[in-house]
């Protein structure tokens, strides 16, 4: 099981860029018009490279072998022209294609964020928040910033480099051979630096998810690392994971940087050879100097793109592990999703089952052990038992945050997997014990499920949820901006508006998980008043520490290392000697009860 997210991390050893086009096509279609123009816009820019090598043999044999002044006069002019048209090509083409490749990454990006959106709990348990950054947004930006760019060079490059050899063909067959034969030299050592790159490239990725998440710990532990102390610990492990990463960029530079000075020797090889027996033809006459000349622009012309090509290809490299990495993403299918065809269901009204319901998180480790269970519509069931016993597990299973392995739970009657996530999450609200807030204002974050509830609604939502008096207070009210995770409000404020919400929503089923355990007793009180409202009339689910909510409910399930061992109302279970309840009551709620009376 943990492989199977694992796997959405890492590259494959052998990646296949033609099935990696075919993927990213459909993402650039719209925009391919664009692309295409930015691409035949670059094609010119290639071939004034070699226009103007081949301008110098004329220029060379005329105006200063044969003095001939009156090509010499409007040389300069076409020297201007040619750099102004050349400009204009450099500029639509490097729009377009920035345009075409921006465009394209927002429709990566969207796609991705969708994907994100609709991952199963599972997937998010299993993932450090720093490598959910690396995943969904910047390797999107390293997949799209520099492909097309890349494109565009490769286009250029090329078309310059074709254009090129014809002039080098035109001044002198013979120099020509030698010299593209020296230049087929070069692929030798590119083949080789390729595999030693894409290993460095992969683990850059891990070691820059790595220092992400740290980034995100020093901002959401602030408090724990200022309490513990943590300032030495956390530098010296993020120092670490910097090192990391400066090794790995110096041995990326190590490779490419050999890979330069190479080049520059195949190229110095190249035009040494060509000078030797340059001279040679000059001399027996079988080339003109302006010829000579012209070659060896045309060369050196040629043989610069090689030498820089070794880090573009780092560059272009990135992209595609960055566009498989994403890829992987975008291909895999959540595993909490709608059947096809699911059940368009409505209101809630009869009751909900639990059988033979087996369940787990990690492979062959069961949590929950053959769960049977049966709660009627308006009933409470309060559970109880030792923490890790599977209390949480059970609960998160009605909204379907985690499938069952074995079993199944249904809805009046409906197995809730055939049902449509949406129609049954509709019929459930979820008060945790920390719940979240977004940024913004009390009201967005209590109107956030409920977008068309009127005033009325929303007032009595507040009301309901005991937040009227506290609003009151409050100089801007219910426009009060509450910061990210609501950080500006009280455990108990937070935990108001949650109930608000799910007042709002109005849902038939409450699930309620420790919803006042991390609340001061005062807080509590008047949350607890809250809850006791949000429960009437609802069928609830109650993970509760406070003994008055386990009594007042119609129905007890004890639950000890996922097995539920006992159900029935306070009474009955307190009649069973040596019980589970009994003991638990003993240990626990007694001493509790005596506090909360
Ligand atoms: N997301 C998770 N991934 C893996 N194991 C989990 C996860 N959540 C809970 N567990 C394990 O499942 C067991 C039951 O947990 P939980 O349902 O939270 O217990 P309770 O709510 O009764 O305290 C525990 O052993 C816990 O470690
Ligand atoms: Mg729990």
């Amino acid at each position: 099981m943990q492989n199977k997210y694992e796997a959405l991390d890492k590259n494959d050893d052998n990646s296949d860029i033609k099935d990696l086009y075919k993927k990213i096509f459909p993402y650039l279609k719209p925009y391919l018009s664009r692309a295409i123009l930015g691409f035949l816009c670059a094609i010119p820019i290639g071939a004034f490279e070699a226009t103007v090598a081949m301008a110098l043999k004329p220029y060379m044999d005329s105006v200063l072998v044969e003095k001939n002044l009156q090509i010499s006069s409007y040389i300069p002019y076409l020297i201007i022209g040619f750099t102004l048209i050349q400009g204009l090509f450099i500029y639509l083409s490097g729009y377009l294609i920035a345009w075409a490749g921006s465009k394209t990454k927002v429709k990566l990006m969207q796609s991705l964020y969708n994907k994100l959106l609709n991952m199963e709990s599972a997937f998010f348990d299993s993932k450090s928040s720093g490598l959910i950054i690396s995943r969904f947004s910047i390797d999107a930006s390293i997949a799209t910033d520099k492909l097309l760019s890349q494109i565009k060079m490769l286009v250029t490059k090329s078309c310059s480099a074709f254009f090129l050899v014809c002039v080098l063909f035109y001044n002198s067959w013979q120099l020509c051979i030698l010299a593209v034969g020296v230049l087929c030299f070069a692929i030798i050592p590119m083949s080789k630096v390729r595999k030693k790159i894409s290993f460095i490239s992969r683990k850059s990725v891990d070691v820059a998810a790595r220092l992400n998440t740290y980034y995100n710990e020093a901002f959401g532990g602030n408090k724990i690392i200022k309490s513990y102390n943590l300032f030495k610990n956390r530098e010296e492990n993020f120092i670490k994971i910097l090192n990391e990463t400066f090794s790995l960029g110096m041995k990326q530079v190590q490779v490419s940087s050999l890979l330069t000075p190479f080049m520059y020797l195949i190229a110095s090889l190249g035009i040494a050879s060509v000078i030797g027996i340059g001279g040679h033809l000059i001399l027996t006459k079988q080339i003109s100097s302006g010829n000579f000349v012209s070659f060896i622009a045309a060369l050196v012309l040629l043989y610069t793109p090689v030498k820089s090509f070794g880090n573009n290809y780092i560059d272009f490299k990135g992209s595609l592990l960055a566009m498989e990495r994403v890829f992987k993403i975008l291909d895999y299918t959540p595993s909490i999703k709608n059947k096809e065809n699911p059940i368009e269901f409505g209101k809630f009204q009869n009751n909900i089952k639990f059988e033979n319901v087996w369940f787990e998180y990690e492979h062959d480790i069961p949590i929950l052990k053959n769960i049977n269970l049966e709660v009627q519509q308006g009933e409470t069931i309060a559970f109880v038992g030792n923490s890790g016993g599977g209390k949480s597990t059970i609960v998160n299973l009605l909204p379907r945050f985690y499938d069952i392995k074995e079993g199944k739970v249904t809805i009046d009657n409906i197995d809730i997997r055939d049902i449509s996530l949406e129609d049954l999450r509709e019929n459930i609200s979820v008060v945790f014990q920390d719940n979240f807030l977004f940024e913004g204002t009390i009201k967005n974050n209590i109107l956030i499920g409920s977008p068309n509830a009127t005033e009325e609604e929303l007032n009595n939502a507040v009301e309901n949820a005991f937040l009227k008096d506290f609003i009151a207070g409050l100089d801007n009210g219910i426009e009060t901006w509450i910061g990210e995770r609501g950080v500006l409000l009280s455990g108990g404020q937070k935990q108001r508006i949650a109930i608000a919400r799910a007042f709002l929503k109005n849902a038939p089923i409450v699930v309620l998980d420790e919803a006042t355990s991390a609340l001061d007793n005062k807080s509590e009180l008047v949350v607890q008043k809250a809850i006791d409202a949000l429960m009437q009339n609802r069928t609830v689910f109650v993970i509760a520490h406070r003994l008055s909510t386990i009594k007042n409910a119609d129905r007890i399930a004890v639950i000890n290392s996922g097995e539920i061992v006992e159900v029935g109302s306070h009474d009955n279970l307190m009649q069973i000697q040596e019980g589970f309840y009994q003991t638990l009551y003993n240990a626990q709620f007694k001493t509790r009860e005596q506090a909360e009376v």
